[in-house]
């Protein structure tokens, strides 16, 4: 496949799907960090085996652990605390989970690490990790140009902190608390607004000492990693929400449709959309499986779409809902009246400028949008008919974008959508399974 694969994606929504979605991106991510720190081998079912997951991978063998990837399963042996030195830069792709978070574990590692990426990940801000992880002893510098990657992390001789998060960011959180692990004393991280917590979950499920009091976190650090003792473990990974997010939303826009999805992560910290499209009129049912010793819920969730009616997304919902934004966007077009997305801005240094692609390309398709400098407002219900939409690289916009297809039942050409594959490779088989028609344009 090459970057200028085009799709037309047209059909209607089956009248009662079913499907399972791959592993959750963030907790891939993360459940591999973790393994790769940690002493002794674990295994990870149901891992992500999208690009951005298999560059963590690829970094953390760089950096010395025992990666194991079969049909079956992905196992990794840890390092038990110290990592190798890595012999070139570490390159992970499109994925800034995979960098911001590794930035802090690199910044309790006596040695220079380099780490780069693809295009749009070397134009995203860095700069919100550099100053946490300096203020803790490391050093970090921006190679890009105006604060961005490639990065050179100098790590090692860690004190903790107290950080207030400037923006509410999961990565930037998560990097700090990742970097706390190795440092003397504790390090507590306050967040402006609640975000997505499996770095706390996973961090805890581990035995790190790691304490949540409202929004503030606090993990204790053992020093210079040398008392870092972390035992692997086995892990399953849930069914990521993000992804079943595309599915959810398509039958809830289609008045008569129902579709459910199993194994689905249930984080709260995850699953504002339920909440949105609830408001705009879709029945939904959210029910987690019995799972006492698991860090995080997976269970059920069933859709029946509804005529839809707009709703105002904002405040301290937007980030349980972040990477759903283009989808909420999509369903405004379906929805009675003007539904209204506000304090969004961070969508602007997402995979692309999430604003402004989503606004473009729903324009494409007859919808009337306006744009704000932190989100938009879309008029519904819109007169839609088939268009081009052009991803800009950036995989929700390629999947949004499919399924207004898929619910409006006029087809759209997506351009540039090899960037699925980042984090949902199985996306145009599933699509196929729930009844979308799927044509390749330009496959190489
Ligand atoms: C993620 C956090 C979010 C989200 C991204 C994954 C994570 O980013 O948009 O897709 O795994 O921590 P921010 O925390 O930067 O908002």
């Amino acid at each position: 496949m090459n970057s200028g694969d085009s799709v037309t994606v047209q059909g209607v929504l089956a009248a009662g799907g079913e499907l399972r979605v791959p592993g959750d991106k963030s907790i891939s991510h993360r459940v591999a960090m973790l393994s790769a720190l940690a002493a002794g081998e674990g295994s990870i079912a149901g891992f992500l085996r999208s690009e951005d997951c298999l560059c963590t991978l690829n970094a953390l063998a760089q950096l010395g652990a025992g990666v194991a990837v079969t049909d079956a399963a992905i196992t990794v042996g840890g390092v038990g605390g110290r990592f190798r030195a890595p012999a070139a830069p570490l390159d992970l792709g499109n994925s800034g989970t995979g960098m911001r978070l590794l930035c802090g574990l690199l910044a309790g590692q006596p040695f220079t690490a380099e780490l780069t990426g693809d295009a749009s990940l070397r134009s995203r801000p860095m700069s919100r990790i550099r100053e946490p992880l300096e203020r803790m002893g490391a050093q970090v510098a921006l190679l890009g140009e105006g604060g961005r990657a490639p990065i050179r992390v100098t790590g090692g001789g860690l004190r903790g902190i107290d950080y207030a998060l400037p923006v509410a960011s999961a990565q930037v959180k998560s990097c700090v608390l990742l970097a706390g692990l190795f440092a003397d004393g504790r390090t507590r991280v306050v967040e402006p607004q609640p975000t997505r917590d499996h770095t706390e979950r996973l961090l805890r499920a581990m035995g790190a000492r790691v304490n949540v009091d409202g929004l503030r976190i606090e993990i204790e650090g053992a020093g210079g990693g040398a008392g870092l003792r972390l035992p692997a473990r086995d892990w399953r990974v849930p069914g990521d929400f993000s992804s079943a997010a595309f599915w959810l939303t398509a039958a809830a826009c289609c008045p008569g449709a129902s579709l459910r999805v199993e194994g689905v992560g249930l984080n709260p910290r995850r699953t504002a959309l339920l909440a949105v499209l609830r408001r705009m009129g879709a029945q939904i049912e959210a029910a987690a499986d019995e799972a006492p010793d698991s860090p995080e819920p997976c269970g059920t969730v069933t859709v029946r779409g509804a005529g839809l009616r707009a709703t105002e997304v904002g405040g301290a919902e937007i980030p349980n809902l972040i990477d759903e934004i283009p989808l909420i966007a999509v369903a405004g077009a379906f929805a009675e009246g003007r539904t209204v997305i506000r304090d969004a801005r961070e969508l602007r240094v997402k995979e692309s400028d999430r604003i402004a692609t989503m606004a473009a390309n729903l324009r494409a398709a007859g919808a009337a949008v306006e744009e704000f400098e932190d989100g938009m407002a879309i008029a519904g219900p819109a007169a839609l008919a088939p268009c081009a939409a052009d991803s800009h690289g950036d995989h929700r916009v390629a999947m949004a974008m499919s399924v207004l297809a898929l619910a409006s039942g006029k087809s759209v050409c997506v351009r540039d959508v090899a960037c699925v594959a980042t984090s949902y490779p199985g996306f145009w088989a599933d699509a196929e399974r729930i009844g979308a028609r799927i044509e390749w344009c330009d496959r190489s």
